[in-house]
C-alpha cells in the first residue's frame, strides 16, 4: 500500500518498530459475536472483560441456543428443503444432560445444584435446568444488555477498509449494515441435519425423519422404527421410542454383521449392522441379509457445519464437514485474528472449551496474547491435516478432538495464563463416559463417588470468583 511519507507516518513507522520489539499497546476492539448460545455468551463475557466493545447478534428471542427447547419442528422432517423455516434447537422433551453438571459447567461459573423450587438439582439434570443455568450466567455477568435479539446475521465479510461488514435483519424486516474490527462466530453446529445415504430409499414407501425433528415418542406408537446411529442422542432416543413403539431396530456402523440380536434387557429393541438398502415393498435390509418391514427410518446421524452468512471468497471452506483451514480450530491463518470460531470441536465438554477459546480470542484481539505468524499457523494446520492422513482419519473427524480435549484446553489455558483443567473434572468425565457406555439406561441415576463431588465443591469454592 503506497503511503505518503509525511513526518507523522515516519514517526508512526518508527514507533511501530519500537513497539514490535516490546509489547504492543493494548487495544479495545469493536467485536460482533454471532449467536447467544453457551459459546456466544461466554465469548461476550470474555471479550468485555478484556475491554472490547461487544455486540451479540441473536436470531432467537432469548439466550441459550440449543438449550431453548421448542415443540416446533421443521416442515421437512429430514431437513433437505432449502426453503424450510429453520428451527434451531434439536432438543427432545425427555433430554437430560449426558455429562455430570460439575463436569459440564464453565470453570468460572460452576454449574452447582440449586435447592430451590423450580430447579432440577439432579446431577444429570433435565434440559430446562441447563437453560436456567445459562440464564443465571447471563444475568450474573449482565450480558443481555449486549445482545440484539431477533437479529439474524445474513452477511459477514471483509469490507474494503479491511474491517468486517456485518449485515443483520431484524424480525421486523429492518436491515442493519455495520462495520466491526472483528467477528466471532458462535452459531452452533447441531441444526443442519446430516442424512445417511441409503440405496433404494426413493422407492421405499415409509416415513423418514432426522433426530433434529424428534421431540416425543407419541407419534411412534405401535410403529416399527429403524433408527440409524449410536451416538449419545441415538441411544437416548431409541430408549425413549421403545416405550411406545412396536419394535425399534438400531442400525449402527460399529456393529459387525455377525453380532446381530436383541438388546439385553429390552423386549422390543434389536441391534443391527448398517443398512444395506431399502426396498419398494417396505423392507429395510441390513448388511448381512437380515431385513425388517419398517414404518419409519429415523436418522440420528449427526449434523453439518453451516455458515450461510459467511463470505470469505473461498478462504474458509467446509469440506467433508471439516471447517478450514483453521489454526487450533479457531483462527483462519489468512484472516486471523479478525475472524474466529468458538465451539467447533465435538466429542468434548463444550462449555469450558468455549470458555478457553473465548479467553484466548479476547486476549489476542487486545494484543495481550500473541499469535504466531501467518506462515507458522499455516504450517501448523498443514501438519495437523498430514497427521490425520497418516493415521487414515477422514477429514470429517478433524474437529473430533475428544481424545486430546484436555491437552487442547490446557494448551489454550497456558496461552492465556489461566490454570489448567482441574484433575477432578477429567476423572469424573472419564467415569461418567464409561458408565454411559456400560449402562446407558441407568448411569444418570446411579452413582456414588461422593469423594469426587466433595473435591469438586472444594475446587469450586476456590475458583468461583465472579
Ligand atoms: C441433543 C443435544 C444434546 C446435548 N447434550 C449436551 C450435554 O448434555 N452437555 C453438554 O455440555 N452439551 C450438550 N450438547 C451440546 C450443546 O450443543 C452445547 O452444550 C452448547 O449448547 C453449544 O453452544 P453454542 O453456543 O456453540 O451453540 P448453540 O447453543 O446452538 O447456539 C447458537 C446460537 O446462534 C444463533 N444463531 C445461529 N445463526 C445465527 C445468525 N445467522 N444470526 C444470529 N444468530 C444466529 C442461534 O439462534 C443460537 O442461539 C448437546 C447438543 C444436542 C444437540
Ligand atoms: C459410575 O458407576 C460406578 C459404579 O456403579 C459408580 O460407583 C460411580 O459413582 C459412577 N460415576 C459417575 C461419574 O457417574
Amino acid at each position: 500500500m503506497p503511503v505518503a511519507c509525511s513526518r507523522s507516518t515516519v514517526f508512526a513507522t518508527i514507533q511501530r518498530q519500537v513497539m514490535a520489539t516490546t509489547i504492543p499497546p493494548l487495544r479495545s476492539r469493536r467485536v460482533a459475536v454471532i449467536g447467544a448460545g453457551a459459546a456466544g455468551l461466554v465469548a461476550a463475557r470474555e471479550l468485555r472483560r478484556e475491554g472490547h466493545r461487544v455486540v451479540v447478534f441473536e436470531r432467537g428471542d432469548q439466550v441459550g441456543g440449543t438449550w431453548v427447547y421448542t415443540s416446533e419442528v421443521e416442515s421437512d422432517p429430514i431437513g433437505i428443503d432449502p426453503n424450510r423455516a429453520v428451527v434451531h434447537s434439536s432438543l427432545y422433551q425427555s433430554l437430560r444432560t449426558n455429562l455430570p453438571r460439575e463436569v459440564m459447567g464453565f470453570r468460572d461459573y460452576p454449574f452447582v445444584r440449586r435447592e430451590v423450587k423450580g430447579r432440577d438439582s439432579r446431577r444429570f439434570p433435565g434440559h430446562k435446568e441447563v437453560l436456567m443455568y445459562l440464564q443465571d450466567f447471563t444475568s450474573a455477568f449482565e450480558i443481555a444488555e449486549l445482545v440484539r435479539f431477533e437479529s439474524e446475521v445474513v452477511f459477514a465479510g471483509l469490507a474494503e477498509s479491511g474491517k468486517w461488514r456485518v449485515r443483520s435483519i431484524t424480525k421486523g424486516g429492518v436491515t442493519v449494515d455495520e462495520i466491526y474490527d472483528a467477528v466471532v462466530v458462535c452459531n452452533g453446529h447441531y441444526t443442519q441435519p446430516h442424512i445417511a445415504d441409503i440405496p433404494g430409499i426413493t422407492a421405499w414407501p415409509g416415513k423418514q425423519m432426522h433426530g433434529h425433528n424428534y421431540r416425543t415418542p407419541d407419534p411412534f406408537r405401535d410403529q416399527v422404527v429403524v433408527l440409524i446411529g449410536n451416538a449419545a442422542s441415538a441411544v437416548d432416543i431409541s430408549r425413549d421410542i421403545a416405550t411406545v413403539a412396536k419394535e425399534v431396530h438400531i442400525a449402527a456402523r460399529s456393529v459387525e454383521d455377525n453380532k446381530l440380536g436383541k438388546l439385553p434387557g429390552h423386549d422390543n429393541m434389536w441391534l443391527h449392522s448398517m443398512i444395506d438398502s431399502a426396498l419398494e415393498d417396505g423392507r429395510v435390509v441390513f448388511r448381512g441379509g437380515n431385513a425388517v418391514c419398517a414404518d419409519v427410518i429415523l436418522h440420528c446421524t449427526g449434523y453439518k457445519y453451516n455458515f450461510p452468512f459467511l463470505q470469505t471468497d473461498g478462504t474458509i471452506t467446509v469440506e467433508d464437514n471439516c471447517v478450514g483451514p483453521l489454526y487450533k480450530h479457531v483462527f483462519p491463518p489468512e484472516l486471523a485474528p479478525w475472524l474466529s470460531f468458538v465451539g467447533l470441536p465435538w466429542k468434548v465438554v463444550p462449555f469450558p472449551l468455549c470458555e478457553h477459546q473465548s479467553k484466548w480470542i479476547a486476549g489476542i484481539l487486545s494484543n495481550r496474547i500473541a499469535l504466531p505468524s501467518k506462515e507458522e499457523m499455516v504450517e501448523d494446520v498443514k501438519a495437523f491435516y498430514s497427521s490425520l492422513e497418516a493415521f487414515g482419519i477422514p477429514k470429517r473427524y478433524a474437529h473430533n478432538i475428544g481424545p486430546v480435549q484436555w491437552d487442547y484446553n490446557d494448551w489454550i489455558a497456558d496461552q492465556c495464563g489461566f490454570p489448567v483443567i482441574e484433575e477432578w473434572r477429567k476423572e469424573m468425565y472419564k467415569a461418567a463416559s464409561k458408565n454411559r457406555t456400560i449402562r446407558p439406561e441407568s448411569y444418570r441415576d446411579e452413582w456414588e463417588d461422593h469423594e469426587l463431588i466433595l473435591q469438586a465443591q472444594e475446587d469450586f469454592s476456590n475458583t468461583a470468583s465472579i
